[in-house]
């Protein structure tokens, strides 16, 4: 098969296509235009596969779209590229609209134009595969319950709600016109070539400099932490063996309170980089809490039994065995992670940042 992977050089993508290259014969067209976020060099391990591609194209831009659809004749789309982080999309809201919900438009607009020219055989085939959050469920208040495939839409922040209206315009093109479309709900990911924007990278980075450790609020909220290999591996499955009109949510059981997330990060560090920078007795001591998000959800939990049950998909890794890796991942990848820090990933592209 030949993929259309939109978001390919940003983390999960990322992960999907290094899965595709070394674990298939498949072929891969990687279409991303290098936003802060994505970072070729992911890529690296891959990149000189020659079933590797790589376009420089926003999905914003149909006639760029439009173009790599004629020349590439792809089988399936799995569409990650999006603006993802929350904070962004509290600080600025604008680029999460134009990407996630005016850019998921275009790109079912170029793929559909591409289908209705295909032949039956191919036309039947064809996937168009929508990668999305299970924040669109908005959160959940009790210690029971979880999101299910069926759970209401009720999104808290700008980035869930630009998901949301992306994840309501790829199944009014399914009903509408009939594109094979899927959709995937994941809970939170982690793991290796993380931005250090995020969560569980900042900490580690932090720790590791000394830095303060911050924490929102008490640090109570609960979130399901799957690691982005096992993520990749159920969106192949989806993508090939899912049941088109559907959707599947993906989670990785793994409930933790964010303080404890940090808490297990300094553990492991303890015992893995014993000699602390500046005189420092504890990487815990480091811990600082700040002032909470505005609008932040309490808990998300997945129920990912339908994947398990139809697919056959359940996650590899535990917790305590994907945030070890996770870390060792950090300290044996300083320098994938040190130009991100200085911006030298990005060549000329993006400035400092
Ligand atoms: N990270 C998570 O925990 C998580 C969980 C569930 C779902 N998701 C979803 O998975 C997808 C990927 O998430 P991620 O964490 O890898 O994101 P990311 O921010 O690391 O990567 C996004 C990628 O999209 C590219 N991109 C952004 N705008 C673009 C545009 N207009 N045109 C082309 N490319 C563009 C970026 O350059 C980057 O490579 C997103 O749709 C996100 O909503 C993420």
């Amino acid at each position: 098969m030949r993929f259309f992977i939109t978001g390919g050089a940003g983390f999960i993508g990322s992960a999907v296509v290094r899965n595709i290259i070394k674990n298939t014969q498949d072929e891969v067209v990687v279409i991303d235009s290098l936003t802060y976020a994505g970072n070729l060099e992911s890529l690296n391990s891959i990149n000189e596969n020659n079933r590797f591609h790589f376009e420089n194209v926003d999905i914003c831009d149909r006639a760029e779209l439009d173009r790599v659809f004629v020349q590439y004749q792809p089988d399936a789309v799995m569409h990650l590229a999006a603006e993802s982080h929350v904070d962004r999309s509290i600080d600025g809201p604008a680029a999460f609209i134009e990407t996630n919900i005016v850019g998921t438009y275009k790109l079912l607009e170029s793929a559909r134009k591409y289908w209705n020219g295909l032949e039956l055989d191919k036309k039947q085939a064809f996937r168009f595969h929508h990668i999305s959050t299970d924040e669109v469920y908005g959160d959940l208040h009790g210690t029971d319950d979880l999101f299910s495939e069926t759970t209401p839409y009720a999104p808290s922040s700008p980035y869930s709600a630009s998901k949301a209206s992306s994840d309501h315009l790829v199944r009014a093109w399914q009903r509408t016109y009939g594109l094979p479309t899927i959709v995937t709900n994941c809970s939170n990911n982690y793991g290796p070539y993380h931005f250090p924007e995020k969560l569980i990278p900042l900490i580690i980075l932090n720790a590791l400099s000394g830095k303060s450790l911050p924490v929102y609020g008490d640090g109570s909220q609960i979130r399901d932490w799957l690691y982005v290999e096992d993520h990749a591996r159920a969106l192949y499955k989806v993508v090939t063996e899912g049941v088109v009109g559907e959707t599947y949510n993906i989670g990785g059981h793994n409930e933790r309170k964010n303080i404890d997330v940090v808490k297990t990060i300094c553990q492991l560090l303890e015992e893995l980089v014993p000699n602390k920078p500046n005189g420092l007795d504890h990487y815990a001591d480091l811990i600082t809490y700040v002032k909470d998000r505005p609008g932040h959800d309490v808990r998300y939990a997945i129920d990912a039994s339908k994947i398990a049950k139809e697919l056959d998909w359940t996650p590899a890794e535990t917790f305590e065995s994907g945030i070890r890796k996770t870390v060792e991942w950090y300290l044996n990848n300083e320098t994938w992670w040190q130009r991100v820090l200085d911006g030298s990933y990005a060549g000329e592209r993006l400035g400092s940042i």
